[in-house]
């Protein structure tokens, strides 16, 4: 009795000492530090968890082995902020409601992981080393680069363990069942554009990462692999653009790849026409910097899709002659926000600056 108090005091005084010695080394690899406090039950705990993604995965897939995921940091995840916005588009979407629990948050530092577990959802926590993930990363920031090629190592990750996914940014609403709008013809890649020609398989049209489909299989871990590969530390090109420029390059005959380049009249965004809420299924607040942004512009689409759900009934069919009276709102915050820093070196430049925006570039071609 005597002797196992004197050990297991001593016991107590060891961990007290580690714990006060990593947390006054604040700073020093607080990678670790969060993998051990939220891996109590690991008994090697310096091992990454791999089990904990295969859970993950597990629990959001449906059947078919096929989820949503979708990487957030603090800044996304705050009350009021696009986390929020982004899960009532799925609530308020047609269709769209059980597309929650098949949805896979990749939190890439402690608050947004609490903040997720917090909404009930799935939820994956992303070690990376060394970088501070939480604020908001300005569009083409450094860290922002570098929260973009962790991800693109985590999905080969994930497609390697053979489940398909939709890649969403959380600055999309979902308004319509994507699955319902993709095809099925055993396409590799299906990936939505800052602005779409017409031409399905087309490689000119200019990719947007942050919607797409991807199929697990050979061609496309392949694909995972040599566009991280492809990456250059120096030239500052985010992942977006390596990709386009792989694409541009061959890539996808190289790799006998399967590609769809995605309608924005359906998968929308910012940067291009396609605002008809009978048709849209997805709507990306690109050609915007800030969160703030976002949001409001977002918010104003989301008001829109209630009003125009409330005199369709809730029944809109995609063939209806959408005559909505519910016009499409000017993403007014998002213009102003793109042009505190006209500095892109994304490959588009129309759209980015046009002033005012209720005249659509491209040509609406419905497929
Ligand atoms: C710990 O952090 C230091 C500096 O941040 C880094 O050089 C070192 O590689 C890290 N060690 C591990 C095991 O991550
Ligand atoms: C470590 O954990 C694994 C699984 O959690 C278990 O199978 C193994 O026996 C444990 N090893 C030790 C030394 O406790
Ligand atoms: C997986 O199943 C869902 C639900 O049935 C379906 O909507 C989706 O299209 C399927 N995914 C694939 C890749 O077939
Ligand atoms: C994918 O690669 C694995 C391992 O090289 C191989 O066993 C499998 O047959 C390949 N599958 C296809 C569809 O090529
Ligand atoms: C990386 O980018 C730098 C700067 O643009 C360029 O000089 C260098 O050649 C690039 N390297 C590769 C491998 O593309
Ligand atoms: C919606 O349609 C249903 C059936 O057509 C009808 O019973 C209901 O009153 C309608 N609701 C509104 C708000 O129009
Ligand atoms: C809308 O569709 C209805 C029936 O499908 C058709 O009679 C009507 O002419 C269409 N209106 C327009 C403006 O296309
Ligand atoms: C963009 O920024 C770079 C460096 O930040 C600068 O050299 C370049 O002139 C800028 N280009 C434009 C068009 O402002
Ligand atoms: C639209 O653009 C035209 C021509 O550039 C300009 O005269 C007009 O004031 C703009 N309207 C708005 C609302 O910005
Ligand atoms: C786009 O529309 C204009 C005017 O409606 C038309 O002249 C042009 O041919 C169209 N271009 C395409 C590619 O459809």
């Amino acid at each position: 009795m005597e002797t196992s108090k004197v050990h297991l005091g001593s016991w107590i005084v060891l961990v007290s000492l580690l714990v006060l010695e990593l947390l006054s080394s604040r700073g020093w690899n607080r990678s670790i530090w969060t993998s051990i406090s939220s891996f109590p039950q690991q008994n090697e705990t310096s091992s990454i968890p791999k089990d904990e993604l295969k859970a993950a995965l597990e629990g959001a897939s449906m059947e078919n082995k096929t989820l949503i995921i979708t990487v957030v940091n603090k800044a996304y995840t705050k009350e009021g902020s696009l986390l929020d916005l982004f899960l009532q588009s799925f609530q308020l979407g047609e269709e769209t409601q059980f597309l929650r629990n098949h949805l896979l948050l990749v939190t890439v530092d402690q608050t947004s992981f609490d903040r997720c577990n917090l909404q009930g959802l799935h939820c994956y926590k992303l070690m990376t080393d060394g970088v501070d993930f939480s604020g908001e990363k300005i569009y083409m920031s450094n860290d922002f680069i570098k929260m973009m090629w962790s991800r693109t190592v985590f999905l080969a990750d994930v497609l390697r363990r053979g489940y398909n996914f939709i890649f969403t940014d959380m600055d999309v609403l979902w308004l319509r069942n994507p699955f319902e709008r993709l095809s099925h013809e055993g396409e590799d890649l299906q990936i939505s554009c800052d602005d779409y020609n017409g031409q399905p398989s087309d490689w000119a049209n200019p990719i947007n990462t942050g919607f797409y489909f991807v199929a697990s299989n050979n061609k496309t871990i392949a694909l995972f692999d040599t566009w991280y590969a492809a990456r250059n530390d120096t030239d500052g090109l985010k992942d977006q653009d390596v990709l386009g420029r792989l694409i541009r390059e061959g890539v996808i005959e190289q790799l006998d790849l399967r590609v769809r380049f995605l309608d924005t009249v359906y998968f929308g965004g910012f940067c291009s026409s396609g605002r008809d809420y009978g048709k849209v299924v997805t709507m990306h607040a690109n050609c915007c910097r800030t969160i703030q942004a976002k949001i409001r512009d977002l918010r104003a689409i989301l008001n829109g899709w209630i009003k125009f759900k409330g005199q369709s009934n809730g029944t809109s069919t995609e063939e209806s002659n959408s005559t909505s009276n519910v016009r499409w709102p000017i993403q007014k915050a998002c213009m102003r926000s793109w042009r505190i820093q006209p500095n892109s070196t994304s490959t588009l430049n129309q759209t980015s600056t046009s002033s005012n925006q209720t005249v659509t570039h491209v040509n609406q071609t419905i497929v």
